[in-house]
C-alpha cells in the first residue's frame, strides 16, 4: 500500500496522514504497539540491532516504538523539520534539549518571560551541572546580542510567551544565535505548527508540550523536539536512548488522534479567542488584555508576520489585583479552574499562584506577571457561552 508523501501537501492533509506506514494487517487507523521490546530471529540479528546506529530498527520502546515513530514523523512534517524525538512531557523535552546539547562550562541565554517550570529548570537545576544561564528581555534583540558570550551554545524562547503573550522576533534571534555559533530553540506550544513554523524563520529546534494543543482534549502528558536529522538522530537520540525520558506508545497514539484535528481546532480556538479578547477590552474591570491578534498588542505587527492568527490564549489584568482575579475565577460556572491549556474545554487560571507560583516573586515581577493577571485558554465551546460565563462572574446580571 502506498505511504503518504507530505512533500507539497497542506497542513490539514499532513496532520491526518503523515507518518503512517501501513503494516501487513492493512490497518486503516494507526496501530498502537503496546510492547516494551521487539523480538529477533537470531542472536546475530539482535547483536546487529543493538550495535548499530539505525533509528529505524525496533529494539526496545525506551527509544524505538512504531506508534511513537508515526507521531514523530507527523509532527516533523507539520513543523517542516527533518526529524522529531518525542518525550514524556514538555518539560522533559526542554530538559532533553539542554542535557543533550550543553555541557559543563556552556552558557544558555533565555527569555525572562517563560513557563514557570522552564525558568526553574534553567535557574535552579542547570547551574548544578555547571551550565550558566542568563535571562534577557524577550523583545530586546540588542540585549540578546550583548548578553552572548563565547561559551553561549543555546538561545531559548517561547513565542508567544506563557502567560503574557509577548512575541519574540524569531528571525532576528536566529541571526544572533548563528553569529555566535549557538542554536536557537523555540517553544512553539502556544501556536503549534498550524499558526507558526519557527524552523522556516531560522530557528534550529522546536520544543513542544504535546500535553496542550497537540492532544487538544486534555488527556495525556507528552512533549517533543523537532530539528535537523543530525541533531535529533545524533545527540538527542543518544540522550533519550540512555536516559529514557520517553513518550509512551499509548500517549503517542492519543496525540496522533489529536494531530488529525489540530488545524481545524486551531482555527476555531483563534476565532473565539479574538472575539473574547475584543469583548474583554470593553470591560471596565479590565485594565489590559494580552492577545497577539489585537492591534493594541505591543508586537502585533511582528506577531502577524510570524503567525497566521493570534492563537487561543488570552490574558487579562484586573483592576482589583489578586482579590479580583480570584473572585473571577471562583465565580465562573462553566469554565474549568485548571492550569492546563490547549483543551477543547475553556480553562481559567491565576498564573501568579499556579503555573508561575514556584518561581520567586522577584522573577515573577521581572517576567511582568502581576497578581491581577488571569489567563484563559479559550476552548471550543460556543464563544457566546464563554463570554456569558465571564460576564456573570464579573457581576453582570442576567448574562447566562
Ligand atoms: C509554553 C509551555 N512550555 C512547556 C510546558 C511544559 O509542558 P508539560 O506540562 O507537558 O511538561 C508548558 C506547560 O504548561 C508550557 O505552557
Amino acid at each position: 500500500m502506498q505511504d503518504f508523501n507530505p512533500i507539497n501537501k497542506h497542513a490539514d492533509s499532513i496532520a491526518v496522514r503523515a507518518g503512517q506506514h501501513r503494516g501487513p494487517e492493512r490497518e486503516h487507523a494507526e496501530a498502537l504497539y503496546l510492547t516494551s521490546s521487539f523480538v529477533f530471529e537470531t542472536a546475530e540479528q539482535a547483536a546487529d540491532a543493538f550495535g548499530g546506529d539505525s533509528v529505524d530498527e525496533n529494539i526496545y520502546s525506551r527509544f524505538t516504538n512504531p506508534t511513537v515513530k508515526i507521531f514523530q514523523e507527523r509532527l516533523a512534517a507539520l513543523e517542516g523539520g527533518e526529524a522529531c524525538i518525542a518525550t514524556a512531557s514538555g518539560m522533559s523535552a526542554v530538559q532533553t534539549l539542554c542535557l543533550s546539547t550543553l555541557k559543563a562550562g556552556d552558557h544558555l541565554l533565555a527569555a525572562k518571560g517563560m513557563f514557570g517550570s522552564t525558568t526553574n529548570l534553567f535557574l535552579k537545576f542547570l547551574p548544578r551541572w555547571g551550565i550558566s544561564v542568563d535571562l534577557v528581555a524577550l523583545s530586546d534583540v540588542d540585549a540578546w546580542r550583548a548578553a552572548v558570550r563565547p561559551e553561549t551554545k543555546l538561545l531559548f524562547v517561547e513565542t508567544p510567551t506563557n502567560p503574557l503573550m509577548e512575541t519574540a522576533d524569531i528571525r532576528a534571534l536566529a541571526t544572533v544565535a548563528h553569529d555566535a555559533g549557538a542554536l536557537l530553540a523555540v517553544d512553539n506550544c502556544f501556536c503549534t505548527p498550524v499558526l507558526q513554523r519557527p524552523l522556516a524563520l531560522g530557528a534550529d529546534v522546536i520544543v513542544h508540550s504535546a500535553t496542550k494543543y497537540l492532544d487538544g482534549q486534555g488527556r495525556c502528558v507528552g512533549g517533543a523536539l523537532v530539528g535537523s536529522k543530525a541533531l535529533m538522530d545524533g545527540e538527542v537520540m543518544g540522550y533519550l536512548r540512555t536516559c529514557g525520558p520517553t513518550m509512551s506508545a499509548f500517549n503517542a497514539w492519543v496525540f496522533l488522534k489529536g494531530l488529525e484535528t489540530l488545524p481545524l481546532r486551531m482555527r476555531a480556538h483563534c476565532e473565539s479567542a479574538l472575539s473574547l479578547a475584543q469583548w474583554l477590552q470593553t470591560r471596565t474591570e479590565v485594565t489590559a488584555v494580552h492577545y497577539p491578534g489585537l492591534d493594541t498588542h505591543p508586537q502585533h505587527a511582528l506577531a502577524m508576520l510570524q503567525q497566521s492568527a493570534g492563537g487561543g490564549m488570552v490574558s487579562l489584568e484586573l483592576k482589583g489585583g489578586k482579590a479580583a482575579a480570584w473572585e473571577l475565577i471562583d465565580r465562573v460556572q462553566m469554565l474549568s479552574r485548571t492550569g492546563n491549556l490547549g483543551d477543547a474545554k475553556t480553562t481559567i487560571t491565576h498564573p501568579a499562584s499556579t503555573t508561575h507560583a514556584r518561581i520567586s516573586a522577584e522573577q515573577r515581577a521581572e517576567a511582568g506577571i502581576t497578581d491581577g493577571l488571569v489567563r484563559i485558554s479559550v476552548g471550543l465551546e460556543d464563544v457566546r457561552d464563554i463570554q456569558a460565563d465571564l460576564a456573570q462572574a464579573l457581576g453582570d446580571q442576567n448574562s447566562i
